[in-house]
């Protein structure tokens, strides 16, 4: 069960009051992905389209950054959309209430310079994330590109052990006080705990990418599970 798509209330308010918190380098993935519009040079009349947007916090940057596209955003939860609907208004921008399989088997006929998505593709299995990635593939433009800010599987035992040791010392840095940490205890093991979350390790990742056909892929960033890459159709 995706608790997302079940319209977890709790789930929903939790994350977006605490995302910069429980997220290690989420400022510095959102500056990432700005960085990389300019350098591909998609600044403006270009297509984004935002998988799994939540309440479009990262397209809101982005948007602010770059009025001169237009950008979709999709999201599987219903409660999501009416948050995000009561927050994100804008002329140039559609709100999708769908989930990941209703894209993948849609006739997607619009195609995009960027499609990009933050925390959402590891609720799919490496079966689907193969079917996914095949679909943004299929929906790119030639030079479109394609980013991921995602948590990967820890390659052994022990790695696994480091990096949430890691995630748990992040959060504790960036809270402020005893009863702020404590709100966020035990959040590694009950993320690996929850059967939506279905993580795959990044190199099998980008072997999928390479293997569907992107180029330029590789990894700009990764901090113990946190890693952001990309793509691009040519
Ligand atoms: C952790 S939130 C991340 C939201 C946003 N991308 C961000 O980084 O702020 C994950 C989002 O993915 C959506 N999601 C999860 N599984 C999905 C699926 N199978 N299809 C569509 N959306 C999904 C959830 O509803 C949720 O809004």
């Amino acid at each position: 069960m995706n608790n997302w798509l079940e319209n977890n209330e709790e789930q929903i308010e939790y994350f977006i009051k605490s995302n910069d918190i429980i997220l290690v380098g989420r400022k510095y993935h959102i500056d990432l992905l700005l960085k990389l519009i300019i350098f591909y040079n998609k600044t403006k009349n270009s297509n984004f389209l935002d998988l799994g947007c939540g309440d479009g916090s990262i397209s809101k940057i982005i948007q602010s950054k770059f009025p001169n596209n237009t950008i979709d955003l999709l999201d599987g939860s219903n409660m999501m959309i009416q948050i995000l609907q009561n927050k994100f208004k804008s002329n140039n921008s559609n709100i999708i209430n769908m989930n990941f399989n209703e894209w993948m088997n849609l006739n997607v006929e619009k195609k995009y310079d960027l499609i990009f998505s933050s925390m959402a593709i590891h609720h799919l299995d490496y079966y689907n994330k193969n079917k996914l990635f095949t679909k943004i593939y299929t929906a790119l433009k030639y030079d479109g590109l394609f980013v991921n800010i995602d948590v990967v599987k820890p390659v052994t035992k022990d790695i696994e052990d480091f990096h949430f040791m890691m995630w748990e010392n992040s959060i504790i840095e960036k809270t402020n006080n005893i009863d702020e940490s404590k709100k966020h205890e035990n959040l590694p093991s009950n993320y690996k705990n929850k059967t939506e979350n279905k993580p795959s390790t990044l190199k099998s990742q980008l072997y999928l990418l390479e293997n569907i056909g992107f180029e330029d892929v590789d990894c700009h960033h990764k901090d113990g599970i946190f890693a952001m890459f990309s793509g691009v159709k040519k």
